[in-house]
């Protein structure tokens, strides 16, 4: 049983495989007692401890007892003495901002009841996990608050999110609502959190937790290039391989904040969830809100362990589809190839020299609809340029399903261009305040999603593309964040609801398109990684990285990415040299051993390749197809660099330790300073592997013991091991 009740003593207690987590009630609160390695047995009373006083905060009614500003609470809430950063904040029908909830019960039910309208982590069968519901009231104002906490017991994940009924007979107005507060009983903690703009996303920033509030956030209408909305808290020495850390990931993909503070008191509260910024949703009588769902997990054994409990269950229980576990397609795309300048038969010319590469699949980006040459228009006319495509999409079609490669579509469908055909239309149908300019960002605008008519208009756009057959995977693109926030239709007193409004008609979008066109790959990008996130893998199980494809440059952007997501939701290509972005001139195999970290493919011309490159791609495109299905079951680790030393390394294990792909990247040299050896991780210590690249042998001991030279001297050259076990 994964959670236990302890009535007489009021403990619930919630345990994972290796974690955790208790909590109690005391004095009618909710409060928070423990999250850790895992308990056994016993009576966890004393773990409750308060200051006996705090300075100034008032305490009850009586002023005797203790003082809510010294509590660890499961659900703070603000106005009865906790001084600190509430996880929920209302403005009630009185005008007053006070919420005091007290506990009223719990029960426990097997599997998961999912958020209506939200992406969350599933189970496929009840027995796979339970649920803890804990109810608190407010008894003054009627409002009622659902806390869900369910227990994936092998990943050692717990997910929680709230549900706020509103029980009173007045309309309230929600102005916070977290998903998650844990409240620790020290602040000796490091915060590790990923930072980044367009084309340098999910770089890792670690530092020491200082009193004060500390909060990465979003109010960009996206969870952004800028932070990503998850947050690790981690002991001062925790490495990679030892140390306490905890994990916290928002399953969603629009304004978020993930908060941290050191507290007077030497505590610290974490709280994650709905960026409150502007957020302001009105809550009838009898109505209900449900905030997104935050992924928690704990690890003594330091980062590794921590990334591999989220890979595991994100690529299994939060992506969902046909191409959940198998390997993804490897596929080109014509963005780097040819930018706006291609025509079908250009394309064809592509498609048929990939196909005779071994490329499973030819990604039509961005140019193919309206009259779009450039950047500047046609968003929202989602119809085939019959200049481009004088036979239609099957002019391409047809000649590449003859050599045996599929067909992939870009789309930015979120978006409208002011010089379009709908834009003429209905140019009230985008994100807008009435009698105020409309910031363009990329000569566009983002469409109304929270209107129903605009998602239907999308998915017929959309559905009369792939209803031809024709298409066997769609990049959804996103690419500019939001301005002007306002949905004029739904009326002033609703206009704090629209950034989230907006993305429970996205992922109501999403769903039907997915429901529907189930033998479609979806990948999701913005500007490329400006919305990696746990929301969009519910619905769309790749992400484009980012739109830096340097092999250099994306050592880092991929180190971060794999703190919590895992690899195969990572898209990655092996793109031209010098790389369009920053110039670097990389050999082609240190531009593969990167790439094949994740789900791969290609973003360059391959006619325009030498025959020795091009018998590269041939070569790297067969390793691939022989060994990348691992990217979705195997475990990864992060081995060395890429901020401390010169080099980079990583490597990925087949989940029965059968076959291992390690990576090393020589990033800065310095004269004979860069002979070294790396360390494998994760091997079977007792097997003898054999590297499939250049026939060495060694055992799983020494691969993990002594490790394997590494004697690149050239800058950005690079190492790749395919290690089998004989
Ligand atoms: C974004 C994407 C790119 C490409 C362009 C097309 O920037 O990230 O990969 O699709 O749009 O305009």
């Amino acid at each position: 049983m994964a959670v236990i009740y302890d009535r007489k003593n009021e403990i619930i207690q919630i345990n994972t495989k290796n974690t955790s987590y208790v909590m109690a009630v005391r004095d009618g609160y909710l409060v928070h007692l423990y999250y850790g390695a895992l308990l056994g047995e016993g009576d966890h009373s004393y773990f409750f401890r308060t200051q006996g006083r705090a300075a100034f905060s008032p305490r009850m009614e009586t002023g005797e007892g203790f003082s809510l500003d010294d509590i660890p609470f499961e659900y703070p809430c603000w106005g009865r003495g906790d001084m600190r950063s509430p996880a929920l904040e209302i403005k009630n029908s009185d005008g007053s901002r006070i919420v005091d909830l007290n506990y009223v019960n719990c029960e426990v039910t097997a599997g998961k009841p999912m958020p209506k309208g939200l992406p969350a982590v599933y189970c496929e069968d009840d027995s796979e996990a339970e649920t803890l519901t804990v109810t608190l009231a407010d008894k003054v104002s009627g409002i009622e608050v659902k806390l869900f906490y369910t227990v994936f017991a092998d990943t050692d994940i717990i997910t929680r999110r709230a549900e706020i009924t509103n029980g009173g007979s007045a309309k309230c107005n929600i102005l916070k609502a977290a998903s998650a507060c844990i409240d620790f009983d020290h602040m000796e903690f490091d915060v590790i959190s990923n930072h980044g703009t367009h084309c340098r996303e999910r770089n890792i920033e670690r530092f020491p937790l200082a009193r004060g509030e500390y909060k990465m956030a979003s109010r960009r209408g996206a969870s952004g290039h800028v932070h990503n909305p998850f947050m690790i808290i981690a002991s001062h020495d925790t490495t990679e391989d030892n140390g306490d850390c905890y994990g916290t990931v928002l399953v969603y993909s629009g304004d978020f904040a993930s908060e941290i503070a050191g507290n007077q008191y030497q505590t610290a509260r974490h709280i994650v969830g709905l960026n409150p910024d502007g957020f302001d949703w009105p809550l009838e009588a009898g109505e209900t809100f449900v905030t997104p769902e935050a992924a928690l997990t704990y690890s003594a054994l330091g980062f590794t362990k921590l990334s591999h409990n989220y890979h595991e269950l994100f690529a299994r229980r939060l992506c969902r589809g046909k191409f959940r576990d198998v390997r993804r397609p490897v596929l080109l795309n014509s963005w780097e190839a040819c930018y706006f300048g291609f025509d079908a038969d250009r394309l064809v010319k592509i498609g048929e020299c990939s196909a005779d590469l071994g490329i499973e699949l030819l990604v039509i980006d961005d140019g193919w609809f309206g009259v779009r040459n450039s950047d500047n228009c046609s968003l929202g006319d989602w119809t085939i340029n019959p200049k481009k495509f004088p036979n239609g999409l099957e002019g391409v079609y047809k000649p590449l399903k003859e050599k045996g490669i599929d067909l992939g579509i870009w789309f930015e469908p979120e978006m409208i261009s002011p010089d379009s055909d709908l834009y003429r239309a209905h140019p009230d149908w985008c994100i807008h305040i009435e009698n105020r300019p409309r910031s363009q960002g990329r000569w566009q605008l983002i469409l109304d999603l929270t209107r129903k008519e605009v998602r239907d208009y999308l998915y017929e756009s959309i559905a009369a593309i792939l209803r031809t057959g024709m298409i066997s995977y769609v990049k959804w693109d996103f690419n500019r964040n939001m301005t002007e926030i306002g949905s004029p239709v739904l009326g002033a007193e609703h206009q704090g609801e629209v950034t989230h409004r907006y993305y429970l008609g996205l992922y109501e979008l999403l769903e039907r398109l997915v429901t529907d066109f189930p033998d479609v790959l979806f990948e999701s990008c913005s500007g490329g990684g400006g919305r990696f996130d746990a929301g969009l893998l519910y619905y769309m199980p790749q992400v484009w990285t980012s739109d830096n494809s340097d092999a250099i440059e994306r050592l880092k952007i991929q180190h971060g990415t794999s703190l919590v997501y895992p690899m195969s939701a990572m898209s990655a290509h092996v793109s031209a040299s010098p790389n369009h972005q920053t110039g670097h001139v990389t050999p082609f195999m240190t531009r593969f051993t990167v790439a094949f970290t994740g789900s791969y493919g290609y973003e360059l011309d391959p006619t325009a390749l030498s025959e020795e490159e091009q018998e590269l791609v041939k070569k790297t495109v067969a390793l691939y197809k022989q060994y990348g299905g691992m990217m979705n079951s195997g475990k990864y680790y992060r081995l060395a660099g890429p901020y401390d030393v010169d080099y980079c390394a990583w490597c990925t294990v087949s989940e029965d330790k059968s076959l291992c792909v390690a990576g090393y990247v020589l990033t800065h040299v310095r004269m004979y300073g860069n002979n070294r050896r790396v360390r494998l991780k994760g091997l079977d210590e007792n097997a003898t592997y054999r590297d499939a690249l250049t026939g060495d042998i060694y055992t799983g001991s020494q691969l993990m013991g002594f490790g394997v030279h590494c004697p690149e001297t050239l800058e950005y050259t690079s190492h790749m091991w395919i290690l089998e076990k004989i």
